[in-house]
């Protein structure tokens, strides 16, 4: 967040230091007194902000006076300087009418509420032979079962640039600086919080600074910024401190999930039973969808019951991140895979392929392209998994005990409309733009790679441009959605740029293909060409006098969503080693192979993948957040936060199948944003109990639980 306007004024959002509680007076009379504060805005003299986001009702910041967690915003200082902001924040008194604040999911299970849909299904979903009562029934009669409860912590996006705004009021319109995940949702967000018209605000983001559903929603110190910046007149910047991301943004929420398999002795599944529990600040039907993939994407089973509920907890608010659902689900439910292979004597990966889902379960839809068993049979190969001694425990290096465990990986596969721009230049350059965004992850790379190979030119040529609301309706990044959303429209606008190009191209007197029929004009390669005439797009606008020609181009998902089931696979081997008298965890090799499409840039989409693997690790060893009696986060900050560093990752090793998947968009291409950390926590547990013996079934597997 560089961009300083003139006669900037900083903002800070102060944050309740209790987590359950009406607030009762506010003394605001030294931060007010203070030369240089130019506002001071509680609940009792809160900012014009509505309760509207561009997707529906939304929390609009200091508009109530109840807190319902630690480090919930209650106020905002503007000043002259960000010192200053600070300083006058530390001086207002908060008093607060306390309450015993709920922080512990266990002991608050009597709560738990369902919500009323899951991603668009019932919040249980059964799907049973006929003949068959009920999922119970179907694992009484099974020949072998498990079952365990598992437990994953409550995570938190901790991305290297922290949540900030710069808002900037002038004629009466409204700009927008703040790293967000869809520019032109963020725009929606603050006219309907500030009740503007949406071409009123501009959203501009470039730049990210990080993030995988953590800036996806708009957050209060967007909101404070740009109302602030419209009551005062000034352009206000603010940024959350590490510890208020903490609390004042969203995370991943703590999951409680109870998984039931039963099989046959061949290991065929009977029954898969898989229901969640996730944490929910108060007045929020947000849940983490743990459970709910079970029963579309992962494994054949004639019985499949999954659940989902809340449970209203004093913690911060609960939002998608990296793989919502999948990661923290492919823990349990790879668990406990991990435990049916244990019991039945039988091979994790034999298991795995035994009950492989030829169709989509559930729907029996087709899939649009599915080589989850290549996965596995190049994964074993690639890591040495053949010939392995399952006996837990049964081997040693030294005082280390070696282990290693697999899991499956999957994600579904979206794409979504979207509107992208193609201009080509007098220069010999051509534009490539839209509103979508790059989170890190490469979108200005895809946007010229997909250019140039659009247009035929090298990608030294294509200008891409994003990141900002008034660009053309790219819509978001999310659920790796990105580079299949934009990449079909950006071929569209490609076609429809070079038919504007011979159009001027006939049309011009001063062209050399004037009065030619536009079907006997041909665009190659960044030439036009005809009856042996030819001429580069550059010339020819240059001759006809033309600075450019451009074309919009739209492209989304079809009729193919009813008939196919899209998604990405992968297998997860990882070998852990544990020592035999510390019990410290190491995980020293690392493998993935992922069946995700065409791979538009080998490089980008390796580092997605490896990102992902990190988080699973990360999620496996190390992450998780912990309330304090106080319902307090004790380790709320990135300095506090424990996420791995480089020596806790060892050589990571990411192979892709690479088979196109055109029926999901022409370029065959997959999203591999987040199917990375799907599986890789699970693949660690196993490791952990190969190595050991010893199945911990709650993350993160920190090594007192193995003492
Ligand atoms: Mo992703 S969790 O959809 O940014």
């Amino acid at each position: 967040m560089d961009r300083l306007p003139a006669r900037t004024a900083h903002g800070y959002v102060v944050v309740s230091t209790v987590a359950n509680a009406t607030i009762t007076a506010v003394d605001t009379r030294v931060a007010t007194g203070t030369p240089g504060v130019l506002g001071v805005y509680t609940p009792f003299n809160p900012l014009p902000i509505l309760p509207q986001g561009a997707m529906g009702p939304a929390w609009a910041p200091l508009r109530d006076k109840e807190v319902a967690f630690h480090g919930q915003p209650v106020g905002f200082v503007v000043a002259e300087s960000f010192e200053l902001a600070r300083e006058a924040a530390g001086t207002i008194r908060f008093d607060y009418a306390e309450r015993t604040p709920a922080h512990s999911l266990e002991d608050n299970l009597s709560r738990a509420q369902a919500p009323r849909s899951v991603s668009g299904e019932p919040a249980v979903v059964t799907i049973l032979a006929d003949g068959v009562p009920t999922i119970d029934r179907a694992l009484e009669s099974s020949e072998v079962t498990v079952s365990a409860t598992y437990r994953t912590a409550a995570q938190n996006h901790a991305a290297m640039e922290p949540h900030s705004a710069v808002a900037v009021w002038e004629n009466d319109r409204m700009t927008v600086h703040s790293s967000t995940q869809g520019p032109s949702f963020l725009a929606g967000d603050i006219a309907a919080a500030l009740g503007l018209q949406a071409s009123q605000v501009r959203a501009v983001s470039p730049y990210i600074g990080g993030a995988f559903g953590g800036k996806f929603y708009t957050y209060a110190q967007t909101r404070l910024a740009a109302a602030a910046a419209r009551e005062l007149g000034r352009p206000v910047k603010v940024a959350l401190t590490r510890e208020q991301v903490f609390t004042a943004t969203a995370g991943r929420p703590e999951t409680r999930q109870t998984v039931a398999l039963g099989a046959r002795r061949d290991g065929t599944l009977t029954a898969v039973k898989h229901h969640s529990w996730s944490s929910a600040s108060p007045g929020s039907t947000t849940v983490e969808a743990a459970a709910h993939t079970t029963s579309r994407r992962w494994y054949a089973s004639p019985n499949i019951e999954v659940g989902a509920k809340y449970v209203p907890l004093n913690v911060p608010e609960a939002t998608i991140m990296r793989a919502p659902g999948e990661a923290p689900g492919s823990f349990a439910l790879e668990s406990a895979m991990d435990e049916l292979a244990v019991k039945l004597g039988m091979d994790p990966v034999e298991l795995r392929v035994r009950n492989h889902a030829d169709t989509e379960p559930g729907s029996g839809r087709p899939w649009s392209s599915k080589h989850l068993l290549e996965c596995y049979r190049t994964g074993a190969e690639r890591f040495g998994w053949n010939g392995r001694d399952r006996t837990p425990g049964g081997t040693a290096d030294g005082d280390w005990y070696v282990g290693t465990g697999m899991a499956t990986a999957s994600f579904p596969a979206y794409r979504f409309q979207a509107t992208m721009k193609v201009r080509f230049r007098a220069d010999g350059t051509a534009d490539v733009s839209g509103s979508t965004v790059d989170l890190g992850t490469g979108m200005w790379t895809v946007l010229s790679v997909v250019g140039a190979q659009a247009l035929g030119i090298p990608v030294q040529r294509i200008r891409p441009d994003l990141g900002d609301s008034r660009l053309s309706a790219a819509g978001f990044v999310g659920g790796s959605s990105g580079t299949s959303t934009v990449s079909g429209a950006i071929l569209v606008a490609a076609e429809n740029a070079k038919k504007a190009l011979i159009d001027l191209a006939v049309r011009d007197a001063r062209s050399p293909f004037q009065g030619m029929d536009p079907g006997q004009v041909r665009y190659e390669n960044g030439r036009l060409t005809a009856s042996g005439r030819g001429e580069d797009f550059g010339a020819l606008l240059a001759a006809v006098g033309r600075d450019g020609v451009e074309a919009e181009g739209s492209s989304g998902p079809g009729a193919e969503t009813q008939n196919y089931a899209f998604a990405s696979f992968g297998a997860q081997f990882c070998e852990v080693r544990v020592n035999r008298w510390t019990s410290q965890i190491r995980v020293s090799r690392l493998l993935s192979v992922m069946d995700a499409g065409t791979v538009v840039n080998p490089k980008t989409a390796r580092s997605q993948i490896l990102g992902g693997m990190v988080w699973g690790v990360s999620a496996a060893l190390h992450e998780g957040l912990r309330a304090d009696g106080a319902g307090r986060w004790g380790n709320g900050s990135l300095a506090d936060y424990l996420i791995p560093v480089n020596a806790d990752i060892p050589e990571v090793e990411v192979h892709f199948l690479d088979h196109p998947d055109t029926l999901h968009n022409p370029l065959g291409a997959r999203g591999v944003g987040e199917i990375g950390t799907v599986g890789t926590a699970a693949a660690v547990a196993n490791a952990v109990h190969h190595a050991t013996g010893r199945r911990i079934r709650e993350l993160p597997i920190t090594l007192d639980k193995l003492l």
